[in-house]
């Protein structure tokens, strides 16, 4: 054979090597993606905004992967403390519903050398000012934090984001209302990436989660764990529960009103059984004809809210008795995302051509 063929053949070898790399980087790798960040114990609203979409997903055939996003949490966390919430976040979610056997869980910093050099590499591809631009920073620096003392980790948090996702190559994000323009940065970063070094990031979908709003017990806000007593932490004894049912504010006869909304919201969502629903629907019917029932719905809501943390503080007890179960949870999921984020990067810097 002439070996001028001979090169061409090659040449056409390594093309068609490098189309089909192409194709394959292109795909989707993880249906489902959402990260936790572990900052503090979780509270029913934590639950019913967050959590529960994921297991409703997981019912319907979805295998999510699930990870706890500790890089992110170190953003305005001292490290030893995102540390202690890490184990405690993971046995939440298994107690919850999400399970191993069709969810996947990593830790992130167990790919934390592939997802720093990720969000180095996306980070050229954005400029300060936009960055500045991004609405959960613009408001973040006019509320409680400033340029002076925020740490530069805030900046590129959402570039952080993307790597997680990207390095994914996640089809879908579940996000609520607040991490919105969190995921246009990462689709406009895999599309600047793509446009500038070769189509190898699938663009990821935002599945938009219903935001439910549960506002605090008492007084202003959401319901949030930076005010204990308005909020129902999954933790909670029975005791502590009725405490502070009994101390939320409710509506006047025939009104409604935000509050009672929200105790409605987690009337519903922690019931076990659709009669226990239809118990809430009947009282409310009567209140909102005038009839001084509060009372009664709270002794029903206090209840359900007993029941639902019953059986979740059980179930956790159960996981957590074999200290080395979620550690296994975990080692697996690593396995798994490794293995994705090392062939992710390997495409990266080929087409880069950072490296060798
Ligand atoms: N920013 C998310 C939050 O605060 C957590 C997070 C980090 C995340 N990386 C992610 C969520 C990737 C989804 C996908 O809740």
């Amino acid at each position: 054979m002439p070996k001028r063929i001979d090169k061409n053949k090659k040449k056409c070898y390594n093309e068609l090597r490098t189309l089909k790399k192409e194709v394959n980087a292109m795909q989707y790798k993880v249906e489902l993606l959402t990260g936790i960040r572990p900052t503090g114990d979780l509270t029913v609203a934590n639950y019913l905004g967050a959590v529960a979409p994921i297991i409703e997903l997981q019912a319907q055939g979805v295998s999510p992967v699930v990870f706890v996003a500790d890089l992110h949490a170190i953003t305005d966390n001292e490290p030893a403390t995102v540390r202690q919430y890490i184990y405690r976040v993971v046995a939440d979610y298994i107690a919850l519903g999400v399970d191993p056997q069709k969810a996947r869980i990593y830790l992130q910093s167990d790919i934390a050398g592939e997802v720093t050099t990720l969000t180095a590499l996306l980070a050229r591809l954005v400029s300060v000012a936009e960055l500045l631009r991004v609405p959960t920073l613009k408001d973040k620096l006019k509320n409680s934090a400033r340029p002076e003392t925020a740490n530069a980790l805030l900046l590129l948090y959402p570039v952080m984001m993307a790597a997680d996702i990207l390095l994914n190559r996640a089809k879908k994000v579940p996000v609520g209302e607040d991490q919105l323009a969190h995921m246009e940065v990462t689709r406009l970063l895999a599309r600047r990436f793509n446009k500038r070094y070769g189509e190898i990031f699938p663009i990821p979908q935002v599945l938009q989660v219903k935001s439910l709003r549960i506002l605090s017990l008492r007084g202003r806000g959401k319901m949030s764990k930076t005010n204990p007593g308005g909020a129902i932490f999954l933790t909670d004894d029975a005791k502590t529960v009725a405490s502070k049912i009994k101390a939320a504010e409710t509506a006047f006869e025939g009104v409604m009103n935000e509050k009672l909304e929200s105790l409605i919201l987690i009337a519903k969502g922690l019931a076990k059984t659709g009669s226990e629903r239809d118990e809430v629907d009947a009282i409310i019917e009567a209140h909102k004809k005038g009839k001084p029932v509060m009372g009664q719905f709270k002794q029903i809501l206090t209840r359900i809210v007993q029941n639902f943390l019953e059986e979740f503080q059980s179930k956790r007890a159960e996981i957590t008795r074999d200290p080395s179960y979620i550690q296994s949870v975990l080692e697996e999921g690593a396995k798994v995302a490794r293995e994705n984020a090392i062939e992710t990067l390997a495409e990266v810097r080929r087409v880069m051509q950072i490296g060798p």
